[in-house]
């Protein structure tokens, strides 16, 4: 029997960028560098020595970008705000040429009916400020609640729906401990002080971001994995404790109030990555890092199987093979429906965010466009598919969840990969720029249209 699927009514649909990925421009109208511009003009750093100099230019294009939005019927869209090319050396001096940009584009987005979400920080940290020290060092954090006050000046009146951080756990522990992402840093020391800063950062943007746009609502994106031990052995079992605890608990613990979890406090001190006589965490610091939110963002991809070869070594992930298509995208991630379910449950049961929205879900297929020029990405729609339906499971279960937003609107640059992984429900060329609607964004239009869908 066919089974219907209707959201609850208001919830939101969407799909996310974020300002690196797509914009191009990257030294355009006084725009300062970034440590993506200087990562990805390091040879050896991203495949194919790719850069996001032109990425989607979407800076140019943004107009017929918003044409697309409405083509497809989103409600929502989630974007970033590159902080240097409001700030080109961080702190001081605006660009009123950056401010205008992402002025006209909120204008755009309103006019087409499209509410703006925006991400005050997706990783394009400006190039000086990391010349100072980066996400490591305390002033970094100071000067991102500045940047947050001129941001809110200008946007605060007609932007509601703000998130202070993506993925803080990414950006400190790819970025500064393994040097997988700008800027490339391997001190496991400096990643711990980079990842406090980080959610210092984000507290002190918090009430700066209320004072400026009344009404509005704020959060925080964070990633999580749904993960298991591979064995029941004790060492499998607190390889996945470990690895959960500094990429999960280590962010969500603090934000909630309930400060840095005690294990993992235990494991970075045995690891002597939070050595004795650490100072960088001050008195009040926490308080400051639980100031209430409004929501909490849960970006969702895939479920990870934890196992380690010799005990105190850092846990791994397995990956099965054979990996069919169907069953594994082309990052080699899993997909794995039923871990959305666990994820916002997890976040909801044991967090108790007022309420949740899915900021990131999606998938890397590559499907190109056939003869007729349609793009049949039969995988991803099957993948959305099967996480939109999780998602109302989870809303079945009690989660107040209030919209979902697909990873990504277009191909764009996927950080250290390049533009060798494609995750829109947008094709794009990236030669000419053409854009084309690929079959999961007509997809995604009969969802949006119908508030869900029919099972089967
Ligand atoms: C997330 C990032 C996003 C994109 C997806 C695939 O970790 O937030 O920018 O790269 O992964």
């Amino acid at each position: 029997m066919a089974n219907k699927i209707i959201f609850p009514e208001n919830f939101l649909w969407g799909a996310a960028t974020a300002s690196y990925q797509i914009e191009g421009a990257w030294n355009k109208h006084g725009k300062g560098e970034s440590i993506w511009d200087r990562f990805s003009h390091t040879p050896g750093k991203i495949l194919n020595n790719d850069t996001g100099d032109v990425a989607d230019d979407h800076y140019r294009l943004w107009k017929k970008d918003i044409g697309l939005m409405k083509k497809i019927g989103l409600q929502a869209y989630r974007f970033s705000i590159s902080w240097p090319r409001i700030l080109p050396a961080g702190r001081g001096r605006v660009n009123q040429k950056g401010l205008d940009f992402y002025s006209k584009l909120v204008d755009g987005l309103l006019e087409a009916g499209i509410k703006p979400f925006v991400t005050l920080y997706h990783w394009d940290l400006p190039q000086a400020l990391e010349d100072e020290g980066g996400w490591t060092v305390r002033s970094t954090a100071e000067a991102f609640a500045d940047y947050a006050d001129v941001v809110m000046r200008t946007l605060g009146d007609r932007v509601k729906n703000w998130i202070t951080h993506n993925e803080p756990a990414v950006v400190a522990w790819l970025g500064y401990e393994t040097g997988v992402h700008a800027p490339g840093m391997t001190d496991p020391v400096k990643a711990v002080a980079a990842s406090h800063h980080l959610l210092l950062s984000h507290g002190w943007a918090v009430p700066v971001i209320r004072r400026n746009s009344p009404g509005a609502e704020v959060g925080i994106a964070l990633n999580c994995n749904w993960t298991v031990a591979a064995s029941n052995s004790a060492m499998d079992l607190d390889a996945h404790r470990r690895s959960d605890g500094k990429w999960v608990r280590w962010f969500a613990d603090p934000v909630f109030g309930r400060g840095y979890p005690a294990d993992v406090v235990e494991d970075f001190k045995r690891l002597g990555t939070l050595p004795d006589g650490t100072n960088f965490i001050q008195p009040g610091d926490l308080d400051i890092i639980a100031t209430p939110m409004d929501f909490i963002g849960v970006n969702y991809y895939n479920r990870g199987i934890i196992r380690v070869n010799a005990p105190g070594n850092e846990p791994q992930n397995i990956f099965p093979s054979p990996q069919t298509p169907e069953h594994w995208t082309e990052m080699g991630w899993e997909n794995h429906p039923d871990g959305l379910v666990g994820v916002l449950a997890r976040y909801y049961f044991g967090y108790q965010p007022p309420k949740l929205y899915i900021t990131e879900n999606g998938a890397s297929y590559s499907t190109p466009p056939d003869e007729n020029g349609n793009v049949p990405d039969v995988h991803r729609v099957n993948y959305l598919r099967t996480h939109v339906a999780a998602a109302y499971r989870a809303i079945q279960a009690g989660v107040p969840l209030a919209g979902y937003f697909v990873w990504s609107l277009f191909d764009n640059f996927e950080w250290s990969f390049g533009y060798s992984q494609r995750f829109g429900i947008v094709w794009v060329d990236y030669a000419s720029q053409k854009r084309i609607l690929k079959d999961s964004a007509k997809w995604y239009k009969t969802v949006i249209k119908r508030n869900g869908f029919q099972t089967v």
